[in-house]
């Protein structure tokens, strides 16, 4: 199983399934003489973690960081930094109806198709725990950024078809939906209570907002830093789109609408989001994902079974209502990831 490694010189390659002992990280390329310390992580992972709020899947754990390697007297060495987050809390039982069953809208049936046999429990390697790997990693890549003054915030702009008429970032950070618009916030919890309550689920999008990236990160002409931002948010479980500024409203735009206006104080204007020809230019970098409802849900579904024959699925287990909120401290990790990894890669004219 190729494809687990992301980044050039900033590379990292996580490991781990949803039921075994723990999952984690190998962050190979950071640069020495990074402070770093298990302390740093806990902020970032209290925001991933599951069970903040009751539409989270209810599995407790507590997302602890253990560093194995590349760190020497709470500074790094530059040798590979292996973070290791060990599981507390996984319950296969409820995943037991899942050896036979495929679940609708999930990953089993195309891994059986791929693999034959893998790892269920949970979701195995393609459960949404793997993104504490990655947001383990982003602290790192948000350590190399540091210097820049880069500032990377994601929030919720829209769950269930609810969206964030204001964008109060403050706000957006302190509520447990990540969402910026004060007024509607109730809205989005009566539209998730009622689709817990229905065994339903709900998708959304996240939106990004990157402020004092540098101009000049991204390399033509694979490696535009739209391209790269795309893969490693499109990379995640649940994501079916990605936009950067304008984003697919531009095809209904004429040139002297979307055209964002130079004047020597900078662009009036940000269709773009903040990248040219695959290179930031110093504007804000927006950037969107398309996040489907989550698939495992409690209402009966009709799937097959690993002999193909006709099958009713009625799911247990603990999920939840929408991803979301917790996509947002991952993508924000995606994003750190991507430019520390375009930083460095810059820094050595490669
Ligand atoms: C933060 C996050 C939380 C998720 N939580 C769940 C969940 O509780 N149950 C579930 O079935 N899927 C969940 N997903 C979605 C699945 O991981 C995803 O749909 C699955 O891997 C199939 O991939 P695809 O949707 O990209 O095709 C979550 C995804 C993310 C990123």
């Amino acid at each position: 199983m190729p494809g687990n490694s992301f980044g050039q010189i900033f590379k990292i390659t996580t490991f781990g399934e949803s039921h075994g002992p723990g999952l984690g990280v190998v962050v190979d390329g950071c640069p020495s003489r990074i402070k770093l310390c298990t302390a740093d992580f806990e902020s970032a992972m209290t925001r991933r973690r599951p069970g903040r709020q009751i539409y989270d899947s209810p599995r407790q754990e507590p997302d602890r960081v253990e560093i194995l390697s590349g760190i020497f007297e709470d500074q790094t060495t530059g040798a590979p930094i292996t973070l290791y987050i060990h599981h507390q809390d996984a319950d296969s039982k409820p995943y037991d109806i899942l050896r036979q069953l495929f679940r609708p809208g999930h990953a089993d049936y195309a891994y059986f198709k791929k693999y034959g046999h893998f790892d269920f429990r949970g979701g195995g390697r393609s459960s949404a725990r793997e993104t504490a790997a990655r947001v383990a990693a982003g602290v790192v890549a948000q350590k190399v950024l540091s210097p820049l003054g880069v500032e990377i915030q994601a929030y919720s702009l829209e769950i269930g078809g609810i969206r964030a008429e204001k964008t109060d970032l403050v706000y957006a950070r302190q509520n447990p939906f990540y969402f910026p618009d004060p007024a509607l916030n109730s809205k989005v919890e009566q539209a998730l209570q009622q689709a817990k309550e229905e065994g339903d689920s709900l998708g959304g999008i996240v939106e990004a907002r990157v402020r004092g990236c540098p101009a000049g990160l991204g390399e033509p002409v694979f490696d535009k830093l739209d391209a790269d931002l795309a893969k490693a948010v499109m990379s995640l479980g649940a994501v079916k789109g990605c936009e950067i500024g304008d984003g697919f409203a531009v095809a209904g735009l004429k040139g002297s609408q979307n055209n964002d206006a130079i004047t020597p104080a900078g662009f009036t204007t940000n269709h773009s989001g903040g990248i040219l020809g695959g290179i930031s230019t110093g504007a804000d970098i927006i950037l969107r994902a398309a996040v489907k409802p989550i698939p495992s849900i409690t209402i009966e579904q009709q799937t097959i079974d690993r002999h193909l024959q006709p099958a009713r699925l009625k799911m247990t287990g603990r999920f939840d209502t929408t991803a979301v909120p917790r996509m947002v401290p991952v993508v924000e990790a995606m994003i750190s990831l991507v430019l520390a990894d375009h930083y460095l890669r810059h820094r050595a004219g490669k």
